[in-house]
């Protein structure tokens, strides 16, 4: 069946989850953290999404902005970083503001250009995932911004997965679903979507029972994808 519908996790796929480790580490204020921001932020996003799937499985749901905190607590312990509360702040304020990965604008504008409808699936809170979509600007070249909050779980739950054929009335092999998270394309792939795994630093594909149709290097080929 042709795709119809493009549906994009948002942080780590759409919005790089390493910004704001990153520009902290370029401010005057925090100069401690130019040595360690890789490592800050590679234990950040594990610990939050490990919290995701753990609160999952002992339905014991709180949202992702819970999480996020949660994580970036764990992480500054991890890295000794623990006695800077404005460092918290900082790096907590940057995350409602990632930067989108540069291809992003000009692939969402060429799927809407293609007829394609086109939404993000994520983890984030209304709130996280509004404040992201517009300080990137992509509010008009995005049919919908879908959260787990209306289902109250994490990914990859499938009813979270349900969410984007109630949304469009498609079936789930009309979808294509992109994911940066290896996790994510794979459950994706187990619920019956088209799936494309967004693999930027050449990570090992996940030992999972289901695997992604595609894999690419950015985002920048989904519309030929489609169009093939
Ligand atoms: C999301 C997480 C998985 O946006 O990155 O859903």
């Amino acid at each position: 069946m042709a795709i119809s519908t493009c549906i994009f996790d948002a942080y780590g796929t759409l919005f790089d989850v390493t910004a704001a480790a990153r520009q902290a580490a370029q401010e005057p204020e925090f100069p401690h953290l130019v040595d360690n921001w890789v490592e800050l932020a590679n234990h950040w996003r594990l610990k939050q999404l490990q919290y995701t799937w753990l609160r999952a499985i002992t339905k014991t749901h709180t949202d992702f902005w819970d999480v996020t905190q949660d994580g970036l607590d764990w992480a500054m312990e991890a890295t000794g970083l623990s006695g800077d509360p404005q460092l918290r702040k900082r790096l907590l304020d940057l995350y409602w503001q990632l930067q989108a990965y540069k291809e992003v604008p000009q692939m969402l504008r060429a799927l809407k250009a293609a007829g394609m409808q086109t939404a993000i699936l994520s983890n984030g809170s209304p709130e996280m995932l509004d404040g992201a979509v517009r300080s990137a600007g992509l509010g008009q070249v995005l049919d919908d911004v879908l959260s787990v909050e209306s289902v109250g779980v994490f990914k990859p739950d499938e009813r979270v997965y349900d969410l984007v054929g109630r949304r469009f009335n498609c079936q789930r092999d009309e979808v294509l679903f992109v994911s940066s998270n290896g996790w994510d394309a794979a459950g994706a792939s187990g619920y019956g979507f088209v799936t494309a795994w967004v693999n930027r630093n050449g990570e090992p594909i996940d030992r999972l029972p289901w695997k992604p149709q595609h894999v690419l290097g950015d985002l920048s080929s989904i519309p030929d994808l489609i169009g093939g």
